[in-house]
């Protein structure tokens, strides 16, 4: 049990939100060569397929098999383990982005000093609220020239609404960018120097002793003055509301050449939360104790025809995975054994050799699982709090192709809405069915897998994007709905609308005070 509680506390797992291009890949990099688990920078890099890859299915595919190594990195650091998970976005992005955010204890947000919050990473960051994880910042691309300190830090408190609190502040930027004046570790971190002479320390006034050659004088006082703007005007250091998701600590640098990284890496594994206890229909479910448990958060399938089998991703919750282990499915009561499961390394996928709470695994699924399926080894089946439902932005209209199929295309839909791989919806008076996602990935994914799988070729006639909002007032009928906004019911058979754009939401909700409107993500 000791052994047990000290390798679970050793664990840190934890998401990288961002925009496309802010840097994820080059900071996880980064990460992985200082935690030894890649050699060579580029190695992340060169699994991407491309930056505008259509997706990693393709990937998939070239290797004929699942090879999903990049979507779970996991390394040891400083007596920590670390396990980063990958959010896919761009031409990637799925509700499986977000539901990955469900399976971390932590997220470290990236943004692009030139650009500022972007819509992604809005979208990521109100999920990680959602949950109130802790949540840090890496503001980065330092060596060009961005957007000011003081405006970014503005722009992060107004449009997140979150506090913030900079444990490291720039000294110039782009061409004059000179280090960072660090409030954490009171010292300054030179960009351009020698490894041993990185640092410049700070006497207790915060200042540097005497004068350092080398050091432009106006840009030391000008950071002097910032940095006591922020003293006096700024938030205060809070570890707990760190803890709770209510204050951001906020790094800078640059990921590119290295620069803040490991600084960042140090702080953040100081602060970052180990695995807690997770809510469940049994009540909080302690990590350090014997009996294993986990629930699945993602499932990928194979676009490969020749391959059906999917992995599902497990995070384990409390316990340890033994290789052949009984456990219970809790939807079903099924006992199943886990003989087949993979752990997800940078570099080599190899069979789970030691995997404990915090920790993600990868079981081989020939179709028994669903997304938020609950695994315990333990007498008493219990289920993890249902993953909360993501509001879809795009939506198609779809049908079977060929009309004597209809039974497959049911049987095919059921299956695929049930297990979370795409929301359904159907309209009201004559019926016809539409499919809500995040990302565009998940309408190929079913568009193959109902051939595939279910052997039935689906037409798919784009609707574009909506804006999607429930109702359970009574006073919804047919009449309500219009091209501009179609009443239509989910699967739950619960009303919503799809609403063309944003002036169409308005003007129904002037036109339509009595029809309370909401939106399932605002609703935690
Ligand atoms: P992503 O995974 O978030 O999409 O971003 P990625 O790391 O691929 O970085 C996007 C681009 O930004 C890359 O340039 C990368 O080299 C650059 N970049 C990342 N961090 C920094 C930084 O700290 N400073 C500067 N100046 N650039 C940075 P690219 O030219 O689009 O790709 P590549 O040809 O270099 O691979």
């Amino acid at each position: 049990m000791t052994n047990l509680k000290e390798q679970i506390e050793s664990r840190r797992t934890f998401a990288i939100i961002s925009h496309p291009d802010a840097g994820k890949t080059t900071l996880t990099e980064k990460l992985l060569l200082f935690g030894g688990a890649i050699r060579d920078a580029g190695t992340v890099k060169g699994r991407k397929t491309g930056k505008y890859a259509t997706s990693d299915w393709m990937e998939i595919e070239k290797q004929r098999g699942i090879s999903v190594t990049s979507s779970v990195m996991q390394f040891d650091y400083n007596g920590t383990r670390v396990n980063i998970l990958d959010t896919p976005g761009h031409q990637d992005f799925s509700e499986d982005t977000y539901r990955t955010l469900m399976a971390v204890d932590s997220a470290v947000m990236i943004i692009d000093a030139a650009k500022g919050i972007e819509a992604q990473t809005l979208k990521l960051f109100k999920v990680c609220r959602m949950r109130g994880i802790p949540i840090f910042t890496f503001i980065n691309k330092m060596d060009r020239q961005g957007k000011m300190p003081l405006e970014l830090l503005a722009e992060l408190e107004e449009v997140l609404g979150i506090e913030s609190y900079p444990m490291n502040w720039p000294m110039g930027m782009g061409k004059d960018f000179f280090g960072i004046y660090d409030r954490f570790y009171n010292r300054i971190e030179m960009f351009k120097a020698e490894e041993e002479q990185r640092f410049i320390p700070l006497n207790e006034d915060g200042e540097v002793e005497g004068s350092h050659p080398g050091m432009d004088e106006v840009l030391y006082e000008q950071t002097l003055e910032e940095v006591m703007l922020l003293n006096e005007a700024g938030n205060e250091f809070s570890r707990e509301k760190v803890l709770n998701g209510e204050l951001i600590p906020v790094f800078f640098g640059s990921a590119l050449t290295n620069f803040g990284v490991q600084t960042f890496l140090d702080t953040y594994l100081q602060f970052a939360p180990m695995p807690s206890p997770r809510e469940s229909s049994a009540g909080p479910i302690e990590p350090v104790q014997e009996t294993f448990s986990g629930f699945i958060f993602k499932i990928q399938a194979n676009m490969n025809p020749m391959h059906r089998d999917r992995i599902a991703f497990f995070r384990i919750c409390s316990g340890k995975f033994e290789r052949g282990m009984n456990v219970t499915l809790s939807r079903t009561g099924k006992p199943m054994k886990l003989n087949n499961s993979t752990q997800f390394l940078a570099e080599e996928r190899n069979n789970v050799s030691e995997a404990v709470a915090g920790d993600i695994i990868g079981l081989y699924d020939t179709g028994t699982y669903q997304i938020g399926d609950t695994l315990t080894s333990g007498k008493e089946a219990f289920s993890f709090e249902k993953l909360p439902q993501f509001t879809p932005e795009m939506f198609v209209r779809v049908s079977a192709k060929n009309v004597l199929k209809q039974k497959h295309f049911h049987k095919g839909i059921n299956q695929l809405v049930q297990e979370g791989a795409i929301q359904l919806f159907k309209t009201v008076g004559i019926e016809s069915y539409i499919l809500g996602a995040v990302g565009q990935l998940q309408f190929e994914v079913f568009e193959h897998r109902m051939k595939n799988e279910y052997n039935t070729e689906v037409i798919m006639e784009r609707m574009g994007d909506k804006i999607a909002r429930w109702t359970t007032s009574d006073k919804v009928d047919e009449k309500l709905s219009s091209s501009r906004s179609m009443l239509v019911r989910d699967r739950y058979d619960q009303y919503a609308f799809l609403f063309e754009n944003d002036f169409a939401l308005r003007w129904f909700q002037e036109k339509n005070p009595d029809v309370e409107l909401y939106n399932p993500m605002d609703q935690h």
